[in-house]
């Protein structure tokens, strides 16, 4: 997992770096996606490709490559990392600028970065006791559908769950449930499955679309609603997906326990569901 990629070459990790001025590091004018990569095939790679056109259109950049030209790049990288399981990190910046100036300049060339980390899906014992989340205000910025990285807000939130003895932070903006700092949400609330209602708050998590399409197909219902942190709080289960973590248990929130304080039924059906895909 060695060997990056940067702006069309590959070379040692360790030695990939990219200019103080690049606007990504000066402004976090910049975006990414984070692809699981499974026996060296990225995983819904359209789909993560789509989003980040999406998070280019957002924030006023050309994509610099063709679908077919995205491709072709992030498998070369892939297979330059031994193509096993692996997440595959890429982000795009606005590019180097003459100089530190906050106004988009009128041209630039964008810096493309990628490189490859081990994956950890986590372990059994997330299966058998879940994990433990808080809830904490979300004081991130208003656009959070375009999965930029200026994730300031999210890091410190994720930081106030480890304080707290928990594994991620539920985020919630006036009243309402929006996602976790690296996941979005899902709970049963009397007997209903609810997830969060996309908003340009919310970050339209593939892994939450894939389960959406899944448990469609299988006839459950999943209702895509507001999600009140007061029928949050009371729900019988949660759980939380990500590209990574791929779908994982919380059954301790806010020190209290979800339901009986185990995964639930619910939980586990969909975790069927999803880990068919993956296998
Ligand atoms: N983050 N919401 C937020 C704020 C996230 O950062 C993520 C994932 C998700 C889940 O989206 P997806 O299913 O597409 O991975 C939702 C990645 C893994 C990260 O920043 O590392």
């Amino acid at each position: 997992m060695d060997t990056a990629y940067v702006n069309g070459q590959h070379l040692p990790l360790a030695q990939a770096s990219l200019p103080v001025l690049d606007r990504g590091l000066l402004f976090a004018d910049a975006v990414y996606e984070v692809i699981p990569v499974y026996a060296g095939k990225a995983f819904l790679l359209d789909e993560h490709l789509a989003r980040l056109e999406h998070s280019l259109d957002g924030i006023r950049m050309r994509n610099p490559h063709s679908r077919q030209q995205w491709q072709t790049l992030l498998t070369e990288l892939i297979k330059a990392n031994g193509s096993g399981d692996m997440s595959l990190y890429l982000q795009v910046t606005r590019g180097t600028a003459p100089r530190r100036d906050h106004r988009i300049p009128e041209q630039s060339t964008p810096n493309i970065v990628a490189f490859c980390q081990c994956r950890t899906p986590p372990g059994p014992e997330v299966f058998i006791d879940g994990v433990s989340a808080i809830t904490a205000e979300d004081t991130r910025w208003a656009r959070c559908e375009y999965k930029s990285t200026s994730l300031l807000a999210n890091v410190l939130a994720g930081d106030d769950a480890r304080v707290a003895g928990a594994n991620e932070a539920i985020l919630v903006r006036a009243g309402r449930i929006m996602e976790g700092a690296s996941s979005n949400v899902f709970a049963v609330v009397n007997g209903q499955i609810k997830t969060p209602r996309l908003c340009p708050a919310i970050l339209p998590g593939i892994t939450r679309a894939l389960l959406l399409k899944l448990a469609q197909e299988a006839q459950v219902e999943i209702i895509e609603t507001d999600l009140s942190e007061q029928e949050f709080v009371a729900a019988e289960e949660i759980w939380l997906t990500s590209s990574i973590r791929e779908i994982f248990p919380v059954t301790q929130l806010n020190a209290h326990p979800v339901g009986n304080g185990k995964p639930g039924p619910v939980f586990a059906q969909m975790r069927r569901l999803i880990q068919a895909c993956y296998a």
